[in-house]
């Protein structure tokens, strides 16, 4: 019989000493001090060191702070922990997708994300890329000269438009604000600065109320494009995933089931663009600030791609706006966290994770630690340029292992094309505070909207 690591915690073998533990309050553990200030919160564990216990909710966590540890779970040895699914904590039943591709487990996942793998061919990305500048395009000009935006929140429309028409084949505009309206429900059902959010779901708080109302008009926009889709001529017939889930069937005949479907368009729909959407809103914070660094991606584009917009063909040649939009996924992780449990004790550091305990992996703070990155805090896209060595999972905005981001290099095609694309037609004056409060929810995002006034013309070129 396998004992568990508590029991066996004597002290004796530091490979089975539990962790450091961070000091809680008696039943709410560190809940309170997590809800006040999350981002501190990370800066006050990582004082104790690379593999810390504290409690949220009645529930264990430990964080995980070096890029050594990470790579061991994510990479080396992912069969040691499950994902921690969105809504698990706080004892709430309504889980976000639970079976979409980004919480399946097992054999389940592994069909699902052979299926999906053929959506995300380098060669179905660069198809993609003219909707990317279109949409953008369309976007930028339709923002005025001095019209005061929350640029987040464009962002997230853009972002929206852009995936809904590349896998879907939808023109969102058309459909409403159901879509964001479910994103900003699930960001504020997953606050950890609200304690409502460790409140179990059937206790109707406000923020529940919103999410339940939000996921309804969802799934009824979902059960109409899928009819919409199946009522076509040829269900088969465009080159997206919606056809490919409608169709598709693995070499050992796995298929899509109803639940499945629905659970999986809600899933690329979120995942998809609120990431993106504040890699966006970040960036454009950061050049704000350095326009040193915005004349240099005006100088790269004017090289690369004249005054036309630019196509997939040319994101190869873009390298200092690679290093841009690296930077900014270092300090600003649009995926904060990833969070696992244990499913075995796992051996890590000299210390043991007890079987059940949930593990918090924090970008947002190792991709800040002073041991891997010299002056952390700096916005400095030359750091990527020839860069000293690190440890390779001292940056991993998008994971690692086999459940890295399947999205990955659309999201990088994107963010390289829309920002030529809208930089090229406006400029943007930062209205709101240049160091934004940072509120981490489902995603990292800007506690209070990010506010720009659009200048027509650029002003740096
Ligand atoms: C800057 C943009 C993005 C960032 C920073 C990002 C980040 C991440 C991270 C960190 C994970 C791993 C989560 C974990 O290990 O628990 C992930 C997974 C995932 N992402 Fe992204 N993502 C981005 C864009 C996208 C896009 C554009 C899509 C879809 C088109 C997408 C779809 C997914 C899916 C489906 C998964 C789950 C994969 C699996 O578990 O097999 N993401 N993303």
């Amino acid at each position: 019989m396998r004992s568990s690591a508590a029991e066996r915690s004597d002290g004796d073998d530091p490979s089975s000493e539990l962790p450091p533990q961070l000091n809680g309050l008696p039943v709410i553990g560190n809940t309170l001090s997590l809800a006040r200030d999350p981002i501190g919160f990370l800066d006050r564990v990582a004082e104790h060191g690379d593999v810390v216990r504290y409690e949220i909710a009645g529930s264990n966590f430990t964080m995980v702070l070096h890029p050594e540890y990470v790579e061991q779970l994510l990479v080396t040895d992912p069969e040691s922990v499950r994902k921690l699914r969105l809504g698990e904590i706080g004892d709430k039943s309504a889980e976000f997708a639970p079976e979409g591709v980004l919480f399946t487990e097992g054999e389940q996942w592994r069909n699902q994300r052979t299926m999906l793998q053929n959506v995300f061919t380098l060669d179905r990305i660069e198809r993609y890329g003219t909707t990317m500048t279109d949409v953008a395009a369309r976007h930028a000009e339709s923002w005025t000269d001095g019209e005061e935006l929350a640029i987040n929140r464009r962002f997230s429309e853009l972002t929206l438009s852009i995936l809904a028409k590349a896998l879907f084949d939808i023109d969102i505009e058309e459909r409403g604000s159901v879509i964001t309206d479910v994103a900003r429900a699930v960001n504020e059902r997953s606050d950890s600065s609200t304690l409502s959010t460790y409140l179990p779901a059937w206790i109707p708080t406000p923020a529940q109320r919103r999410y339940d109302r939000a996921m309804t008009g969802f799934e009824t926009l979902i059960d109409a494009v899928i009819e919409e889709r199946r009522s076509a001529d040829d269900p088969t017939d465009r080159d997206d995933l919606l056809s490919l889930l409608l169709t598709a069937e693995t070499p050992n005949g796995y298929r899509h089931s109803e639940g499945e479907l629905r659970d999986q368009l809600l899933t690329f729909l979120f995942a998809g663009h609120e990431t993106t959407s504040l890699a966006l809103t970040y960036t454009i914070l950061s050049l704000t600030q350095h326009p040193a660094v915005e004349k240099r991606l005006h100088e790269e584009w004017d090289e690369v791609f004249g005054s036309t917009d630019p196509t997939s063909s040319d994101v190869p040649k873009l390298t200092y706006t690679d290093r841009v939009v690296r930077e900014t996924l270092r300090l600003y992780p649009p995926a904060f966290a990833v969070f696992r449990t244990a499913t075995e004790d796992i051996s890590l550091g000299g210390y043991v994770i007890p079987d059940g305990t949930n593990v918090t992996i924090p970008q947002f703070r190792v991709h800040r630690d002073p041991r891997f990155y010299d002056d952390p805090e700096a916005f400095d896209p030359d750091r990527w340029d020839d860069p000293p060595e690190r440890p390779e999972y001292a940056y991993f905005p998008f994971g690692g292992g086999p459940r890295h981001c399947i999205g990955m290099r659309f999201a990088m095609m994107e963010l390289k094309l829309v920002l030529p694309t809208v930089l090229r037609r406006v400029g943007f004056e930062l209205l709101s505070d240049p160091d934004p409060e940072l509120a981490p929810r489902a995603t990292l995002q800007p506690a209070e909207d990010v506010r720009i006034r659009v200048r027509a013309t650029p002003s740096l070129r």
